[in-house]
C-alpha cells in the first residue's frame, strides 16, 4: 500500500465586497478543486481551506457608496459567494470569514509576537488625509499632476509617466478618488515589518522548491522581479476604523493592514474546522507538521503576497517560537481569464456574474470550459461559442453519447445488466489497456498542476470509447456473434466505469449521474481500470446528461454584452483643438539603433534612435513592459519637435508615443514595417 499523503490546500481568500465572476474560477478556484477532489480519491488526507477577505479599504468604499456599514456589505457577500461557490461545485471543507473572533485572535497574536520580540518598526510619515471621507488615502486612492513632468494622473509619490519618484507635498493639484476633494498631508505613525531582511532566506526557499517541486515559471519570474528590485521595509499597519484593531495601547483608530492578516486567515480558518470537528488541535497536524505539504492557489495578482510576504512572516514566526510553521511548497498561480477578449470590469459590467451563469447552465459544462481554458501559462478568454462548442460537441456529443448508446444498448439486448466477457481480441486488449493507464496519467499531469491538459486527457479517453465502440460494430456483432457483442458491451461498460470515476475532480455533478446510472458507488482512484462492474450487476436506466444549447440562447447572451460594451465608462471630457495646433505637433517614424535600462530609474528605457537625419536619444517610461533587446531594430514613432527635456537627470530629445493595454501595461507604438524612416505621421 502506498503511503498516504497529508496534505494542505488553500485558495486565496476573496474579498467579500463583490460577487465570484468566472475570471476568479479559471485563476484559483477550480484548478484548487480538482487538485483536491483528485486527492480526496487517491485516499490522501487533505483539508481545503477557504473563506472571505473582509477587511480592507475598497470594501469600506463599496459600503460608504451604497450608504451601509461594511458588516451589510460583508454579510451579503460572504453569503453570495459562499452560495455560489456551493453551486459551481466548490469542496472546500470550510469557507471561513476574516470577521471571525478566532481570525482576530491569530492575527493579533502574531502581530504581538513581532512587536514584542522588536521585530517591528515605528515610524512617522505625512500621508494624504480625505477630510470629508475623514480617512487616510492609499497610494491609489490619490491623484495629481507630476512635478516633473505635468502628467495628470500621477500617484502621490511617484509618476508612472516619467518614473520619478517625490514627495507627495510635491504632487501637484492633489485629487482624492473618493470624494474629489483636495486632500490635506497629515502627519501618522505606522509598524512596518522588515522584509528586506528575510530576502536571502526567501531566496533559497524558493530556490529549494522550486528544485524539488517544480515552481511555475510564472511564478518564479514575479518572485526574481521582487527581488531585483530589493525587498523593503512594509508598514503592516493602516489608519482606518474597519478591520482588526492594532492590539497596543497607542494605537487608536489603526488597524492591521489587510494583507498582514488575510494570509493568516487560512490559519484561523483551519483552527475553526477543527473546533467544528471537535479536534482543537487539527489545525497544528497541517500547519505545523512536518510531514504535512501545504500548495496555496491564487491568482497572479496574489502572487508577491504568497511568496514572499507570507512566508517571510511564517519564518519570522518560526525564528521566535517553539510550535513551526510550514511554508508553500508549491504556489502554482494563474495568469488571468478574460471575457471575450476584454479584462473582466465591475465597473464597465463586463462580466459574468457566476450565480447568474449557474441559474441558467450546467455547473459542470461550466467547469469543463473553464478547465480547458485555464490560463496556466498566459492569458486566455472565456467565449461563449466556445462554450457552447464544449458542451455541445464535447459533453454532450462524446462523452453524453458514448454512455448513453452503450447503457441502451445493454438494456436492449442483455437485459439492463453487465454482459459476461469472454475472448479478448486485439482490440478489446487494446482498450483494457487503456483503461489501465489512464488513472495513472490523468495523476501525473494533476499531481503536476497541469489540470487543463488533464481535462483534454480525459476526454481523449472518451473519445477513445466512441472509437472502439464503433469499430466494434456491436449493432452487428449482436446478430453474427452473441459472444463478441457481450464482450464488446462488458469493455464499454468498464469504460464507463473508468471514465465516472476520472472525470470526477472535473465534473463531480455528472459523475455522481453515471455512478447512480452504473448502479454503483464510486471508488478509490487507484481501484478504476479494468473489471470493477461484474457481469450480472444490474444497472438503472440511462438518462440524458447533457441537452444541446441552442444557437439562440448563445446569440441572446453576446447580445446582451453588447449592452455592455455600449454602457462602458464615463467618456473623460476632452479639451478641442485646432488643425493648427495639431500641425504644431510633428510626429515621425524612427528606428531604434540600442536601447538600454537605467541605473536606478527601473521604469525608464534610454533609447538611441535615427531620425532620417541625425541620432538622438529618448527617453520613455516603458522599462516595466520591454526588455531593452525587444526594441533594437525596430520602427518607432516619436513626437520630434518637443523641448528636450531631462527625466530623472538624463535628457530626451523628443518623445516616445506608446498605448495602455487593456491591462494597464505600456505597448510601444509601432508604424507599418515598410514607412520610411524620418517620414512624417499624419
Ligand atoms: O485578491 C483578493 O481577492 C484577496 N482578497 C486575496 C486574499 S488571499 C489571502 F491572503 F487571504
Ligand atoms: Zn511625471
Amino acid at each position: 500500500m502506498p503511503t498516504k499523503e497529508k496534505i494542505l490546500v488553500t485558495a486565496a481568500l476573496p474579498y467579500a465586497n463583490g460577487n465570484i465572476h468566472l475570471g476568479h474560477l479559471a485563476g484559483a478556484y477550480l484548478p484548487a478543486d480538482v487538485y483536491v477532489r483528485y486527492h480526496r480519491l487517491k485516499g490522501n488526507d487533505i483539508v481545503f481551506i477557504c473563506g472571505s477577505d473582509e477587511h480592507g479599504v475598497p470594501i469600506t468604499i463599496t459600503a460608504d457608496k451604497e450608504g451601509l456599514k461594511p458588516k451589510d456589505i460583508i454579510d451579503r457577500f460572504h453569503t453570495r459567494n459562499k452560495e455560489a461557490f456551493e453551486k459551481f461545485g466548490m469542496s472546500f471543507d470550510i469557507y471561513s470569514r476574516t470577521s471571525q473572533l478566532i481570525h482576530h485572535e491569530t492575527a493579533k497574536e502574531f502581530f504581538l509576537d513581532f512587536f514584542n520580540r522588536g521585530l517591528l518598526n515605528e515610524h512617522k510619515s505625512r500621508q494624504f488625509y480625505d477630510e470629508k471621507a475623514q480617512m487616510f488615502l492609499p497610494d491609489r486612492y490619490v491623484e495629481g499632476t507630476c512635478p516633473k513632468c505635468g502628467y495628470d494622473q500621477a500617484r502621490s509619490d511617484e509618476c508612472e509617466n516619467c518614473g520619478s519618484l517625490y514627495d507627495p507635498s510635491d504632487l501637484q493639484k492633489p485629487v482624492s478618488k473618493i470624494t474629489g476633494m483636495a486632500p490635506v498631508l497629515k502627519e501618522t505613525s505606522h509598524w512596518y515589518f522588515p522584509l528586506g531582511d528575510f530576502q536571502e532566506k526567501l531566496v533559497s526557499y524558493i530556490d529549494e522548491m522550486n528544485v524539488k517541486y517544480g515552481w511555475k515559471d510564472n511564478v518564479l519570474q514575479y518572485c526574481s522581479g521582487w527581488f531585483k528590485d530589493g525587498l523593503k521595509e512594509r508598514a503592516v499597519t493602516r489608519d482606518l476604523d474597519w478591520g482588526i484593531p492594532v492590539p497596543l495601547e497607542n494605537a487608536q483608530g489603526k488597524v492591521l493592514y489587510v494583507w498582514f492578516e488575510a494570509v493568516l486567515g487560512y490559519i484561523s480558518a483551519t483552527k475553526e474546522l477543527g473546533i467544528s470537528r471537535n479536534q482543537p488541535d487539527l489545525w497544528k497536524q497541517y500547519w505545523q507538521g512536518d510531514d504535512t505539504k501545504y500548495v496555496a492557489f491564487i491568482g497572479k495578482d496574489n502572487v508577491v503576497f504568497h511568496c514572499v510576504v507570507f512566508p517571510a512572516m511564517l519564518m519570522a514566526w518560526n525564528e521566535g517560537n517553539a510550535g513551526k510553521y510550514i511554508l508553500p511548497q508549491n504556489v502554482p498561480a494563474n495568469e488571468f481569464l478574460n471575457y471575450e477578449g476584454l479584462k473582466f470590469s465591475k465597473s464597465r459590467g463586463w462580466g459574468i456574474d457566476l450565480q447568474d451563469f449557474l441559474g441558467k447552465y450546467n455547473a459542470d459544462s461550466l467547469r469543463y470550459t473553464l478547465a480547458l481554458n485555464l490560463p496556466e501559462l498566459r492569458d486566455t478568454d472565456f467565449y461563449w461559442k466556445d462554450f457552447q462548442a464544449r458542451h455541445n460537441n464535447e459533453l454532450a456529443d462524446i462523452l453524453g453519447n458514448f454512455i448513453n448508446r452503450t447503457l441502451t444498448f445493454v438494456g436492449k439486448h442483455f437485459e439492463n445488466k453487465v454482459p459476461p466477457i469472454y475472448q479478448l481480441e486485439e482490440r478489446d486488449k487494446g482498450m483494457l489497456e487503456l483503461l489501465e493507464r489512464y488513472p495513472e496519467k490523468i495523476a501525473s499531469l494533476i499531481e503536476s498542476y497541469k489540470i487543463k491538459e488533464a481535462s483534454l486527457e480525459t476526454m481523449n479517453l472518451a473519445r477513445a470509447a466512441n472509437k472502439y465502440f464503433n469499430d466494434s460494430e456491436p449493432w452487428r456483432t449482436i446478430r453474427s456473434d452473441r459472444e463478441k457483442c457481450a464482450s464488446t458491451l462488458n469493455i464499454c461498460v468498464q469504460t464507463i466505469y473508468t471514465l465516472a470515476e476520472l472525470f470526477q475532480p472535473f465534473i463531480p455533478f455528472t459523475s455522481e449521474k453515471i455512478f447512480r446510472m452504473l448502479n454503483v458507488s464510486p471508488t478509490d482512484w487507484d481501484n478504476c481500470g479494468r473489471y470493477t462492474l461484474n457481469e450480472g450487476h444490474l444497472l438503472n436506466k440511462p438518462e440524458i446528461l447533457f441537452v444541446k444549447i441552442e444557437d439562440s440562447a448563445i446569440d441572446s447572451e453576446l447580445d446582451s454584452i453588447k449592452d455592455a460594451t455600449k454602457r462602458g465608462e464615463k467618456e473623460p471630457a476632452e479639451e478641442t483643438i485646432t488643425i493648427e495646433d495639431f500641425d504644431k505637433i510633428r510626429l515621425r517614424v524612427v528606428e531604434v539603433i540600442s536601447a538600454e535600462n537605467i541605473k536606478g530609474a527601473d521604469k525608464l528605457l534610454k533609447l538611441r534612435i535615427f531620425d532620417g537625419y541625425r541620432e538622438r536619444q529618448i527617453v520613455a517610461g516603458i522599462a516595466k513592459f520591454y526588455d531593452p533587446e525587444q526594441l533594437k531594430g525596430k520602427k518607432v514613432i516619436i513626437v520630434s519637435n518637443l523641448k528636450p527635456a531631462k527625466l530623472r537627470g538624463i535628457e530626451s530629445q523628443g518623445m516616445l508615443l506608446a498605448a495602455e493595454t487593456i491591462d494597464g501595461e505600456l505597448k510601444v507604438v509601432h508604424p507599418d514595417d515598410n514607412s520610411k524612416i524620418g517620414s512624417r505621421v499624419k
